[in-house]
């Protein structure tokens, strides 16, 4: 009989057509008899039940093992390098012996925390309503060059840039962390990224833009190159798949991989683009391109503070290799890459657009390199730059439900559907 609603019982159970071994119905049909109910489940079952017993215990000869001694041995001997059940204090984010498969318990609740949350903002671009943009990109007159331009540039760049992001998770940066919570972090990130190429790729189409010219921006655009070969080189630097971690030379190459992605990548590269496009929504243009845009940024505020806590951590753990020559090159990282991030303004913004100019955008990146820069523990560059766009906060702090653009208001749930008013 169900019980709670629509939760079964053990009678329901064994009412319905789940295999009953044998020895079990006897042994309750002993203790429990009469009762019209199991008499009739042994009656339904029980001419089969043979049957079942006899391929469970040959179904694995039958579908043939590939799992041989040696290969238990092999297992083994792997987990017996490892430590036993896992304490905090053995776990770290590079070069630990603990056991990766082992989550808890945790010893960065911070990775946790954020997972969580990365999980109770998840959003899908087609819930985006991208009606009234379809009409203002086919209209002649509604977009002026140079915010066609905008919109081209950043759907060209980003279209490539979150897919590096993407690759760099799992080709670089997932099998050098080991930490079971950060690497969930990494993987939801993924996932996060995949969504970001999803919404750039439904932005494209729903435009109807042509697909070579905007895909191929990292190839042919000099401001959009640059940026992109600058994040490959150091996903190439750690793609070998004899890389590890483990000598200082290489715990260096992997902490410059961190650095070179969430302090510049997504903590600088990303910069430009977002500040032009939601400054066109916040004009009422291109207000579904610019939704999509403002989920997004979200979501890179916290990639960066993940890998800022995950670069900080592996500085605290490994004093020795935040060096001299360490600390000069992270420095000179994240300079060369505001340097690349202002031509990319230049170049994008040859005019004054949108109540913004290639000036105003230069000492915004400037503001954000201090910024880079003092959360790893380094000194500002730029003292006095100020942040002329203190909207761009606002938005990176927002909560669904207060929709910055007010097209509609989207609740995020975790593990429920979501809510459209
Ligand atoms: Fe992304
Ligand atoms: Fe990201």
């Amino acid at each position: 009989m169900p019980i709670g609603g629509n939760m079964l019982n053990w009678d329901d159970y064994y009412n319905e057509d789940a295999p009953v071994k044998k020895d079990e119905v006897q042994k309750d049909e002993k203790q429990v008899l009469p009762d019209p109910k199991l008499q009739k489940v042994e009656e339904v079952n029980e001419p089969q039940s043979d049957v079942i017993v006899a391929e469970q215990n040959s179904s694995t000869e039958e579908v043939g093992s590939t799992l041989t001694d040696e290969d238990l041995k092999l297992a083994k001997e792997d987990l017996d390098t490892l430590e036993g059940r896992v304490q905090v204090d053995q776990k770290a984010m590079i070069n630990s012996r603990a056991d990766l498969n082992q989550l808890v318990p945790f010893k960065y609740e911070w990775a946790w925390k954020k997972y969580l949350d990365g999980c109770a903002n998840h959003w899908m671009p087609q819930e985006i309503n991208m009606t009234q943009d379809i009409a203002l990109w086919r209209s002649n007159d509604g977009l002026s060059d140079d915010e066609r331009r905008i919109v081209k540039r950043s759907l060209g760049f980003f279209s490539t840039a979150d897919s590096l992001v993407a690759n760099n998770l799992v080709l670089a940066v997932y099998r050098n962390i080991t930490n079971p919570e950060c690497r969930q972090y990494l993987l939801r990130q993924a996932f996060e990224e995949a969504i970001h190429t999803h919404a750039y790729q439904y932005c494209v189409e729903s435009l109807g833009m042509d697909e070579g010219e905007i895909f191929n921006m990292y190839r042919e655009v000099p401001s959009v190159e640059r940026k992109a070969a600058w994040g490959l080189k150091y996903t190439k630097e750690l793609s070998d798949p004899n890389f590890r971690t483990g000598t200082p030379e290489n715990d260096k190459a992997f902490l410059a991989n961190l650095i070179a992605y969430y302090c510049v990548l997504e903590g600088m590269f990303f910069y430009c683009g977002f500040t032009q496009v939601l400054s066109m929504g916040r004009l009422n243009k291109m207000t579904g391109v610019s939704e999509q845009f403002q989920y997004i940024l979200r979501d890179e505020s916290m990639h960066v503070n993940f890998g800022i806590d995950v670069i900080n951590s592996i500085k605290n753990e490994n004093p020795e290799i935040w060096d001299q020559d360490m600390i000069a090159r992270a420095r000179n990282m994240i300079l060369e890459g505001t340097q690349y991030e202002i031509d990319y303004a230049r170049d994008s913004m040859p005019r004054g657009v949108l109540g913004m100019n290639a000036k105003m955008m230069e000492e915004y990146l400037k503001f954000i390199c201090n910024r880079r820069l003092v959360q790893i523990g380094l000194e500002e560059e730029y003292p006095g730059a100020k942040n002329p766009f203190p909207w761009m906060s606002e938005i990176m702090d927002l909560r669904k439900e207060k929709n910055f653009f007010e097209t509609r208001v989207i609740e995020y749930q975790v593990g429920g559907s979501l809510q459209f008013d």
